[in-house]
């Protein structure tokens, strides 16, 4: 898996929603992190950064930002991307940050690659101080992979009561047209 996503991290941004090179698609992901986020400063931990382009955009928003990733050669262009952010290289599912230390933790698109997604909510939802924010950017794409908006707030209901689902059917965010599903959940603790 993670030799997998090493192969991957040469071409990752390459995608319009993954380097966010285009400026309409990069000021979209600004404005709804923008939305969901509190004020900054936040302490923000982004599980699965991937090459770090989200971590770019909170940095620039002025929040503090951990990243995690299982694979050195995402983690290798993250820091190079975002040197003032800091970059560990280890298991979403198990990210080793103290419980308590975060106001929000970020997770795009890898939640529904995990063994045990209520599991993982559950170690995320740890890392949260009280009044804290988990965002998580999932889908569930044509080939049948991911996870369903409904699966998605059933794993945070697992913790959370207060949970808004919101769909991103708009191409802006993706950089073309989309026909699959969507959505981004928030759960505050
Ligand atoms: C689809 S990419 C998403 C990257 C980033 N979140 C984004 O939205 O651009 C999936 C990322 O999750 C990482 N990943 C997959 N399984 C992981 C795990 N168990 N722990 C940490 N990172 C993982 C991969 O290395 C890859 O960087």
């Amino acid at each position: 898996m993670t030799d997998d996503w090493d192969v991957e991290a040469a071409a990752y941004d390459d995608a319009p929603d993954h380097g966010l090179a285009d400026p309409d698609v990069r000021a979209a992901w600004r404005d709804l992190l923008r939305g969901v986020l509190p004020a900054a400063p936040a302490r923000v931990v982004d599980l699965g950064c991937g090459t770090g382009t989200l971590a770019r955009l909170l940095v620039d928003a002025g929040h503090a930002v951990d990243g995690l990733d299982a694979s050195p050669e995402m983690l290798r262009r993250a820091r190079a991307k975002v040197p003032e952010a800091r970059f560990t290289l280890g298991d979403a599912s198990t990210p080793p940050y103290a419980a308590g230390t975060h106001d929000v933790v970020l997770c795009r698109h890898v939640l529904w690659a995990l063994p045990d997604p209520p599991a993982a909510y559950a170690a995320w939802a740890r890392l949260l101080v009280p009044g804290g924010v988990a965002v998580l950017v999932e889908g569930h794409w044509g080939a049948g992979a991911g996870l369903t908006a409904a699966q998605t707030e059933a794993v945070v209901r697992t913790v959370h009561d207060d949970v808004t689902v919101r769909p991103l059917p708009e191409a802006v965010y993706w950089g073309r047209e989309i026909d699959d599903e969507r959505y981004v959940v928030v759960g505050r603790s």
